[in-house]
């Protein structure tokens, strides 16, 4: 079965049934109001945080699943539609649902009647438009009645799902000319409130629950649209919702165009009320003047959609392949956005109450979008850098609103600080701008700030400072792979991997640590270089040489990197296992860095890693799974076999093999992975897949599940990013470094001809490939017609147009 195909000239993905196997979502908003939607309009939104912050309920784990949203009904004679099909999930005569850039419309037909619903959150403004369009294509006259609904969240999401006892009593409304005000909690603490409105009179309106679907009623078939009628309750406690009833006539061939709007609004404290008890809505009303026309919304609409091009024109290619381009130009970089806007918080899979920005998670995100904003990455940085410890160690996350780091996870997590240096050498490479390093930023707990380059030292020397028996870094906590707890010993299931108590941990080493250290001490070799550290710089290198010699001393296994020591100082991830006997992380590093080149050991690793974890959805994690509990390895071996870190496809590691295959000059063999997880290649099969076929999932099931091939967890994953710095960077090879642009492509031979425009600090470069299969000593680099020598293209003045031809 399809469910839909790209419009790329539009820049959507158009969703043809409504039956979708799970709902294919969209993200709508960029800067502080968020809405998830998905294409039956369902979904929910919030203001900065989603747990802090929800405007509207979603219920999670819900039968039959995504019914709350932004809900429509359509009552025409005894039938009742949804423009979305659900929750009345009443047949539709056509149904199309566009998700584009911020923006998601939903058109419908039912007996004569169409329905085109506009859903997108302007640009500097704290609300949802919702524009609906009822139109007559029949020949007689229709009388409808429309219900539009919103159910509120009692702001604290978890709370507003766990403690009734509190909640069922508190919530609060205000009915004033037809807009309905979300007040819980304003009398006390909160100077905030959400309404709902829309632009026409209405018949009625409702704002407790109860009273709209009916006793025991649910969405599907709320009793209120059967009996069309709104009682207009005023919600006291229970759930207090936002319904409106209109009728409309319609003559033949007639439309009536509605502007529904959720806002969010502030006020200061001084400014909180007009009379006692009665919320001043002077801010309320401003914001819905600014959308209360269809001309209104036209025109915020143009506006988003100019940003969004501006966004996109950073990067763009033309490969002659359209699953290609459509995913560089478009829907990676999408993803990319959102991942960073959102880190780990809401999706359909994340629930928006658990997780804040995680240190590594961000670290990384930002790698895929420093080109779209780099002054947002750079606050960004700013921001994680200060949740470091003074040891160099790190707060797993913080929480976005307070900006202060997460106790209940601690640090711990050896990895961590590593990824601030990589984050930090991507923002420079991009930016030009070394005075990012002499930013003061402070330590977790300490007073003083120091600068943001004795982050990157202390970063930096955490790993020298602690390594284990085998000089390879100590792993702490977990790596990369949080399932990978070598000092837990976890026995008691009611506590999390993630953070139960580790042991002192002074011997499990991990082996990826050890690849990043090589690699990203690089980077950090040449800040030291590039800003007159000589002596710095010649003892960083010293000590990635000596983690080097390591590696070939204690983490080579005969055909592949060891993954780690575990805290008995046997061997993870060795032939000598029975189960769990290669992964990919180390493998992956450690020929990204070009470890034991002599000795021709990327190559023989990244064999290995074809022969034994390579499978047609994309390269499993590790191989065998693990099929008992190994309560010396954690929650990695609690998985069952073929799902997530226990031998799932995870799709974040799969670009860091692409990019060591194009280290290795094995260009096919890059763009083969690329193309197994890439989601424009898999349209064939969207039943197996389920989720969305524009986003990358951060799983596949892999070979050993039941399903291979079935992925869950879209859209927030670090997959988006390092797909983005993998095709952009490696493959087509335009990889921004200190000196400027390198343009080093690693192209298949399928792709002869390509075209980028590549925007790069002020300047705008041009470049063309001609692929003629030559050998890397064979290929010539011209600059604005002129041969050079180097394949590292400066930038020129602000505004310079730079021409750029190779011919490989
Ligand atoms: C999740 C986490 C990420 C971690 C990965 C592997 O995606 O967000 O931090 O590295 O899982 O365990
Ligand atoms: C679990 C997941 C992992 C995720 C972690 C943090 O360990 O398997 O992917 O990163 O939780 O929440």
């Amino acid at each position: 079965m399809v469910y839909g195909h790209f419009d790329d000239g539009a820049r959507e993905y158009v969703i043809t049934r409504p039956d979708t196997p799970w709902p294919w979502i969209n993200y709508l908003g960029t800067e502080d109001f968020f809405s998830l939607v998905s294409n039956a309009g369902g979904g929910y939104s919030f203001y900065k945080d989603a747990r802090l912050r929800r405007l509207t309920r979603y219920r999670y784990n819900d039968v039959p699943m995504d019914s709350n949203g932004r809900l429509f009904y359509i009552r025409d004679g005894e039938t009742v539609w949804n423009p979305g099909w659900r929750p009345a999930r009443t047949d539709l005569e056509s149904y199309e649902c566009r998700h584009g850039m911020g923006y998601t419309r939903i058109r419908s037909l039912r007996d004569g009647v169409s329905a085109d619903l506009l859903l997108f959150v302007p640009q500097g403004a704290d609300c949802e438009v919702q524009r609906l369009v009822l139109s007559n294509a029949s020949r007689g006259r229709k009388t409808l009645d429309l219900f539009a609904v919103t159910e509120f969240c009692l702001w604290n999401a978890m709370d507003d799902m766990t403690n009734f006892q509190r909640n069922l009593s508190t919530g609060e409304v205000e009915v004033e000319e037809g807009v309905v005000y979300h007040r819980t909690e304003y009398r006390e603490r909160r100077n905030h409130f959400a309404f709902y409105s829309v632009n026409a009179p209405v018949a009625g309106f409702e704002t407790d629950r109860e009273q709209f679907t009916g006793r025991y009623g649910g969405f599907e078939k709320p009793e209120a649209v059967s009996c069309r009628r709104l009682p207009g309750t005023l919600a006291s406690g229970w759930s207090p919702i936002a319904a409106f009833h209109l009728k409309i006539s319609l003559e033949p061939g007639e439309s009536r165009s509605l502007v529904f709007l959720l806002g969010y609004v502030e006020n200061p404290d001084a400014e909180k009320w007009s009379a006692p008890g009665v919320i001043n809505k002077t801010r309320a009303a401003a914001l819905r003047a600014r959308f209360d026309s269809d001309s209104k919304v036209e025109a915020a609409f143009r506006e988003l959609s100019a940003s969004w091009c501006a966004l996109l024109s950073g990067f763009s290619v033309s490969s002659g392949d359209e699953r290609l381009d459509r995913m560089v130009n478009v829907w990676n970089q999408y993803q990319c956005m959102t991942t960073y806007n959102m880190a780990r918080s809401a999706s359909y899979f994340e629930s928006g109450i658990g997780r804040g920005i995680g240190f590594r998670d961000t670290s990384q995100d930002l790698l895929g979008c420093v080109h779209q904003i780099p002054l947002r990455a750079r606050q960004r940085l700013l921001d994680v850098a200060s949740t470091q410890f003074a040891d160099g160690g790190a707060y797993h996350q913080y929480q976005p609103l307070t900006r202060q780091g997460n106790r209940d996870v601690g640090g711990d997590f050896n990895d961590d600080p590593l990824w601030l240096i990589l984050g930090v050498a991507g923002y420079i490479k991009e930016t030009g701008d070394w005075a990012i390093l002499e930013e003061p930023v402070p330590f977790d707990a300490e007073p003083v700030p120091a600068t943001m380059f004795e982050h990157l030292l202390r970063s930096f020397n955490h790993v020298v400072r602690n390594l284990g028996p085998h000089r390879l870094p100590l792993i702490g906590h977990a790596d990369w792979n949080d399932c990978l707890n070598l000092n837990c010993f976890s026995t008691d299931p009611n506590e999390s991997f993630q953070t139960a108590v580790s042991r002192d941990g002074r011997t499990a080493e991990s082996m990826m640590i050890a690849g990043m250290f090589v690699l990203i001490g690089e980077d950090f070799t040449q800040i030291c270089r590039r800003t007159g550290r000589k002596e710095m710089a010649d003892e960083a290198q010293a000590r990635v040489n000596e983690m080097r010699s390591a590696i070939l001393a204690h983490g080579w296994d005969g055909g592949w990197f060891l993954r780690a020591y575990d805290s008995f100082g046997n061997k993870v991830g060795s032939r000598e296992n029975t189960d769990g006997q290669i992964y990919v992380e180390a493998n992956a590093w450690c020929a990204m860095a070009r470890v034991g080149t002599e000795h021709g050991y990327p190559l023989k690793a990244l064999d290995a890693v074809r022969d034994r974890l390579a499978t047609r959805y994309g390269i499993v994690i590790l191989d065998p799974p693990y099929r008992e509990y190994h309560v010396e390895l954690g929650e990695v071996s609690s998985y069952p076999p073929g799902y997530k870190e226990n031998a799932g496809v995870f799709c974040h590691n799969n670009p860091w093999v692409m990019i060591a295959e194009c280290v290795a000059g094995r260009a096919g063999q890059a763009f083969d992975y690329y193309k197994r997880i890439c989601p424009s290649y898999l349209e064939g099969v969207q039943e197996l897949h389920r989720t969305e076929p524009y986003v990358y999932s951060q799983m596949v099931a892999g070979k050993a599940a039941p399903r291979h091939g079935e992925a869950k967890n879209s859209w927030l994953t670090g997959t988006a990013a390092w797909n983005f710095v993998a095709v952009s960077q490696w493959i087509l090879g335009v990889r921004p470094e200190f000196d400027g642009l390198r343009i080093d492509p690693s192209l298949p031979p399928e792709l002869r001809n390509v075209e980028l425009t590549r925007k790069f600090r002020g300047c705008r470069y041009s470049i063309r490939i001609r692929n003629s299969g030559r050998t890397p000593r064979e290929r010539t680099i011209t600059v604005n017609g002129k041969r050079v020598g180097s394949d590292v293209v400066p930038p020129g003045k602000e505004g310079a147009e730079i021409r750029v031809e190779v011919e490989m």
